[in-house]
């Protein structure tokens, strides 16, 4: 079960870049997450938001609070680009590979930081990446 209430900002700019960080990191503290657990998923969202400003041209950052069928919750969210989309979802997961400029460690670090990982992509339309922590 996915609670509707949710926040959306838009990601236009490096400050909103920040601003994403700092609601990730309030909604993951009042979810009751640990502060190790605030950190992968904080850093998980700054990297996909980056991702999302550089290579997307921009685009929107929804975080949910949600709960699974046992009962868990946990926060979840959602990087949403009408960009150029990627090519080779493989590549551009393999730690190392960037298409140019940076380091390529966003999008598989973000990956391995979140407990679901889900990337859909179209070459042309855009891209939505979205990540889940579940409070443990
Ligand atoms: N939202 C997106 N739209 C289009 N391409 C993307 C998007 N996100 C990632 N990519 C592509 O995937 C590649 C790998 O992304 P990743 O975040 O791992 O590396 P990077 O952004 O190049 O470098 P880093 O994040 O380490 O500074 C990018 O170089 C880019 O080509
Ligand atoms: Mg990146």
């Amino acid at each position: 079960m996915t609670t509707p209430a949710g926040d959306s900002l838009p990601i236009a700019s490096n400050d909103d870049v920040v601003r994403v960080r700092q609601l990730v990191r309030t909604a993951a503290a009042s979810a009751g997450m640990s502060l190790v657990d605030q950190t992968k998923i904080v850093t998980a969202a700054s990297e996909l938001a980056r991702n999302t400003f550089v290579h997307g041209g921009g685009g929107t950052a929804r975080v949910e609070s949600v709960v699974n069928a046992r009962g868990r919750a946990g926060v979840r969210l959602v990087f949403t680009d009408e960009g150029g989309g990627i090519p080779d979802v493989a590549q551009a997961l393999t730690e190392g590979w960037t298409s140019g400029g940076g380091l390529g460690l966003g999008l598989p670090g973000a990956r391995r930081l979140a407990d679901e990982f889900e990337l859909e992509t179209e070459v042309g339309k855009g891209t939505t990446v979205t990540v889940t922590k579940w409070i443990r």
